[in-house]
């Protein structure tokens, strides 16, 4: 038994209706699907932006706290370093003046170390040792004896005992303790030699030579930023670490004079 070819065709074209509903039906939920998508993508997209408008805001406030840590830890040891200062007259704004050339030299090198507030803080902190040398022997007109100067060579251990338990401190205790070292190794209090002495040390021993010798002492006059360099210079690679030399030889006159100015000494 076969249909009359309308019926047929009939049925063929019902299938083909009923297969063109279905895929109009199913192109609507794959848009409407995809629409759902899109509209959860933005939205986690809007979190997210939310997210990283709430992180940059928390980066910023920290950014903002660091900074004001940071400025109540430089008042801290500036404050220290002015009362280890106070008792002596002729040095002045010596720690101040040797931080600034110390860091000149640093910058100079294209070293970390100028990057590095803690070594700023060793700087100034050098002398800290010194509030347990007795007056008698800290402002002795005469040489010392070799007792008191036994005791007075105490002062970088006592300086970085001092320090022992100040955290933010960092390398500046290294600075405390070796900043009388000598490239050659007879410095004190550890004779450490050449690379073993602290960079910062290191760069502390050129900076504190050349303002005890542009300064004026209560047995001479303050020599020539010519003089000093010559002095410096001829200690190289005895007393002092070559490379630091050399940095600071090329530091000009006028960066020299500009810090002088600054911290109180044109002489
Ligand atoms: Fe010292």
């Amino acid at each position: 038994m076969h249909d009359a070819p309308g019926t047929q065709c009939h049925r063929l074209s019902n299938r083909v209706m009923t297969r063109g509903d279905t895929q109009e039906a199913r192109v609507a939920e794959l848009e409407a699907e995809l629409a759902r998508v899109r509209a959860g993508a933005e939205a986690q997209s809007r979190q997210l932006e939310r997210y990283a408008a709430d992180l940059r805001e928390t980066f910023k406030a920290e950014r903002v706290q660091r900074a004001r840590l940071q400025d109540s830890y430089m008042a801290t040891v500036r404050a220290l370093s002015n009362a280890v200062e106070a008792r002596d007259a002729y040095t002045g704004k010596h720690a101040e003046r040797v931080a600034a050339y110390g860091l000149a030299i640093a910058r100079t090198m294209g070293s970390r170390l100028a990057e590095d507030p803690t070594i700023e803080f060793g700087f100034l902190l050098h002398d800290v040792g010194k509030v347990a040398v007795p007056d008698a022997i800290l402002y002795k007109p005469a040489a010392l004896t070799d007792e008191e100067r036994a005791l007075m060579s105490r002062h970088p251990v006592i300086g970085a005992q001092i320090l022992r338990g100040i955290e933010f401190l960092g390398e500046a205790k290294a600075v405390v303790r070796h900043h009388h070292e000598r490239w050659d190794g007879a410095g004190y209090p550890d004779g450490l030699v050449a690379d073993e002495i602290p960079l910062a040390a290191r760069v502390f021993a050129v900076a504190d030579t050349l303002d005890a010798l542009t300064t004026d002492r209560p047995y001479r006059d303050a020599c020539s930023l010519i003089y000093a360099r010559e002095v410096i210079n001829a200690a190289s690679g005895s007393q002092f670490d070559p490379v630091v030399v050399h940095a600071f030889l090329s530091i000009p006159n006028d960066v020299l004079d500009r810090i002088r100015l600054e911290t109180g000494t044109t002489s």
